[in-house]
């Protein structure tokens, strides 16, 4: 059952969960999750949205690219579970098959499932994505996440996601 929610009237919580960590989920040639520790849940274009954050290398990246959908799972209570948080978080989605650490949850307007251990259910269609321009970084930003290189390979896309649904998994 799922209990739909105003995510706004859970930002604090879903904002609070982000930096130690939350799941972005993917449903390409399977499912797949990833940990994001950066995001923002907001408006733009008159419409809500919650935007992620994801590296060029992430198996996540070309699941965002071929599908144009994505769902964020977050816990309401605590945190993501050490062995999640390990394998989400450092292992990628073409070597392990990450399906199998979840209870899945099919959604109401997308094909990637939320997990109802994180019951917290944003669904998202990707409404704009855009790679960062190094180039234009701080250098303080530069150094601290990319070597210094402003011709790193491996930075960071943004995707804005349009918040499609919004509920709790019970
Ligand atoms: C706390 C935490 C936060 C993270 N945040 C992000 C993030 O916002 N963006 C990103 O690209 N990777 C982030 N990562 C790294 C990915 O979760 C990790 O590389 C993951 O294994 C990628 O999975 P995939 O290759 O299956 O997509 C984070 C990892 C941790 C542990």
């Amino acid at each position: 059952m799922k209990e739909k929610i105003n995510p706004f009237e859970y930002s604090g919580k879903i904002l609070s969960a982000l930096k130690p960590g939350i799941l972005l989920n993917t449903y390409d040639e399977k499912f797949n999750s990833m940990v994001i520790g950066w995001g923002h849940m907001g408006i733009i274009w008159n419409q809500p949205t919650f935007t992620v954050y994801v590296r060029q290398s992430r198996y996540t990246k070309p699941a965002l690219e071929n599908t144009g959908v994505f769902t964020v799972s977050a816990p309401l209570e605590g945190g993501l579970s050490p062995e999640v948080m390990k394998v989400c978080g450092s292992q990628s989605g073409r070597d392990v098959d990450k399906a199998s650490l979840f209870t899945l949850e099919p959604a109401e307007t997308n094909n990637v499932p939320g997990v109802a251990e994180y019951p917290l259910t944003i669904e998202c269609e990707v409404l704009y994505g855009r790679g960062q321009d190094l180039k234009r970084m701080p250098p303080q930003v530069l150094n601290a996440f990319y070597g210094g290189n402003p011709d790193e390979e491996d930075f960071h896309s943004a995707y804005i996601g349009l918040i499609k649904d919004a509920y709790i998994i019970k």
